[in-house]
């Protein structure tokens, strides 16, 4: 939610300050702006709409050089996305600016107090009062003036802070929203994720919450919010600033499902050697594991369905008692958790806020938290006990795609590894596993191979105003997860279904103008969804199947079919309905011209509550 770019060093051109937004442009992209000084001036450009407008707007300042500026792409919460409400936001005087992501809480009482003192407002948004509060609090000191402003925000944020009057530093504050800082040659930047500061450098400071920077040209120092200073965790990232490009790909979502075979290859090859699964940050000793009765596995969105498949998994596999929840709903729940319970969760970003609080919740309760995460850094990964990393590199596209089955990889490979463990399957049956699960890139490859098959499928289909997926056991939240990607970026209304449910209520909605998704792969619940597809048919819905090439009942049934490879373990075949899913979501939505990786109203990484 929210991207926040800023640098301070020596000149450098406006160009470059633009790139280095345009790569956080997924965070939110309803308006956008940049402050820049020099010669103790503030240049300002604001936009409603995207960065490529305001790029359109620098046209002919592109190659203006500027040593210090910040810059902002919204995601907006307080008041419409307007230009007037997006950042940068100034004071008074216009001496101070601030870009800011997350939400001030304790805004409106700010608002009347700083309006009683005489402050004038322009926007309808919560970071205004933080600009005004430290123009209240500035007397002489920038620093002092963000240290006292600080104190009085309740909330979420991460902060930038300019000012004419000390062109010499830039301010980064740092609580509940992500803000790292990037060390170049010729200066140093802030930066809401990584993609941004890659053309740049590669030495990174990741900043805790409760954290204050100041940024000099040469220099970094960061102290605690109650000016303790604090020493400097430098760090190397090994992310290589083509992995955040879109190379020949037209659209980001597009590259990233055609690269889910190298991501799946890459976990499978660094955490398998032989028969053997390590996880080398997972923190959790074989007797916990052997013990461990309860899981609670916590998520949101493409990552909660991810968490549905190992729910599925742990149980028929490790004979544990799996409970799953979305985050936001977990969070307030009161639950009864035990000592030797287990809790994970699972995060493309690791910056999610209602995932977030649902791990603070379990740690307060004291649970062991192992997390599936994407993002070394990230907020998530300092506050769990143990981590399994993903590998999948950048995700860029707002839907998320490559994330999700690199998830699925580590769940399953932590779910087999827990077994093993636990002694609930047997040593035969485990490497059988591990053998066909090393093969799902292969396999995946054949599916992306017939992407043709697919878009003409996927035009056909677009015409339908209202999509049912579905599925049953592990494929019911392939179900929930087809149907999330499809409506996220084509925006046809479109819900995932338990088929076996269907009786119960929503087979109401069907008649020849709806398109039903059924995934029926030849598993133990075959012949219960071909009873499902039967009911479908008998009503008239259009039929896509989702099936293997032996298939010959659900293949009648249907109108379309899109084939998957059979595989001994039916149970992997969510890694594999999930690419057919996603191309098929990826070409309605091209059809209907739909601005795929950037849909509306959506940003990708939900650092608010
Ligand atoms: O970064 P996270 O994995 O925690 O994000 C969770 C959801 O916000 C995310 O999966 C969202 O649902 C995606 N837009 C789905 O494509």
């Amino acid at each position: 939610m929210c991207g926040i770019f800023g640098y301070i060093g020596k000149d450098m051109p406006v160009a470059s300050y633009v790139e280095g937004l345009s790569r956080l442009e997924y965070r939110g992209y309803d308006s956008c702006g940049i402050a820049a000084i020099k010669n103790g001036e503030f240049f300002i450009r604001k936009r409603q709409g995207k960065i490529n407008q305001l790029k359109c707007e620098l046209r002919d300042e592109l190659n203006s050089q500027y040593p210090l500026a910040i810059l902002h792409t919204r995601w907006a919460t307080h008041g419409k996305p307007n230009q007037i409400n997006s950042h940068p936001h100034f004071d008074c005087k216009k001496q101070i600016s601030v870009v800011h992501n997350g939400i001030i809480e304790n805004y409106l009482s700010l608002k009347e107090e700083l309006i009683r003192q005489g402050h004038k407002f322009v926007s309808e948004t919560d970071t205004e009062v933080i600009v005004h509060l430290i123009e209240k609090y500035y007397s002489g000191s920038l620093e002092d003036a963000v240290f006292a402003a600080v104190k009085k925000l309740s909330g979420s944020f991460a902060l930038s802070v300019i000012s004419t009057r000390t062109p010499d530093e830039l301010i980064g504050v740092r609580k509940g929203s992500p803000l790292i800082i990037g060390l170049g040659r010729d200066g140093n930047f802030l930066a809401s994720d990584i993609p941004a500061i890659l053309p740049f450098t590669n030495k990174v400071i990741y900043l805790k919450d409760g954290e204050l920077a100041i940024l000099k040209k040469d220099e970094v120092k960061i102290f605690s919010f109650d000016k303790k200073p604090l020493g400097a965790r430098i760090e190397k990232i090994s992310i290589h600033p083509q992995d955040a490009e879109k190379k020949h790909y037209e659209h980001f979502m597009r590259k990233e499902i055609f690269e889910q075979p190298e991501v799946l290859r890459k976990i499978f090859s660094l955490y398998v050697t032989g028969n053997t699964i390590r996880f080398p940050q997972i923190n959790l000793k074989n007797p916990f594991l052997k013990k461990v009765k309860n899981v609670f596995i916590a998520a949101c969105g493409t990552a909660y369905h991810a968490g549905y498949i190992a729910k599925y998994f742990l149980e028929k596999y490790c004979d544990l008692d799996v409970e799953i929840d979305t985050s936001s709903e977990f969070r307030y729940r009161k639950i009864n958790f035990h000592t030797g319970d287990l809790f994970i969760t699972i995060s493309q970003s690791g910056e999610t806020a209602d995932t977030l609080s649902a791990v603070r919740e379990a740690k307060k309760k004291g649970v062991k938290v192992l997390s599936i995460c994407n993002v070394l850094g990230s907020s998530l990964v300092k506050e769990s006990d143990g981590l399994i990393f993903t590998y999948a590199g950048p995700e860029i596209g707002v839907a998320s795609t490559k994330a999700y089955t690199a998830q699925i990889m580590a769940l399953l490979l932590f779910c087999l590894h827990t077994a093993h463990i636990r002694g609930t399957l047997s040593r035969k049956s485990f490497c059988r596993m591990l053998k066909e699960l090393g093969q799902i890139p292969r396999y995946q490859k054949e599916i992306l191979g017939k992407e043709k098959e697919i878009k003409t499928i996927a035009k056909d289909f677009s015409r339908f105003g209202c999509f049912l997926f579905l599925g049953r056991g592990i494929n019911f939240p392939s179900a929930l997860e087809g149907a999330l990607k499809l409506k996220e970026i084509s925006y046809i209304p479109a819900e995932g279904y338990p088929a076996g449910e269907m009786k119960h209520g929503p087979i109401a909605l069907i008649d020849e103008y709806r398109g039903v998704i059924c995934i029926a792969p030849q598993d133990d619940l075959y012949d219960k969804m071909i009873s499902n597809i039967q009911e479908i048919k008998a009503r008239k819905g259009k039929i896509l199947g989702i099936v293997n090439r032996t298939d010959t009942q659900a293949s009648r049934l249907s109108d379309e079919l899109i084939y998957i490879p059979g595989l001994k373990y039916q149970d992997f075949s969510p890694l594999l309905v999930a690419v057919a899913l996603q191309l098929f979501a990826y070409h309605v939505a091209k059809n209907l011209g739909r601005e795929i990786d950037q849909p509306r109203n959506l940003a990708k990484s939900v650092t608010v509550e």
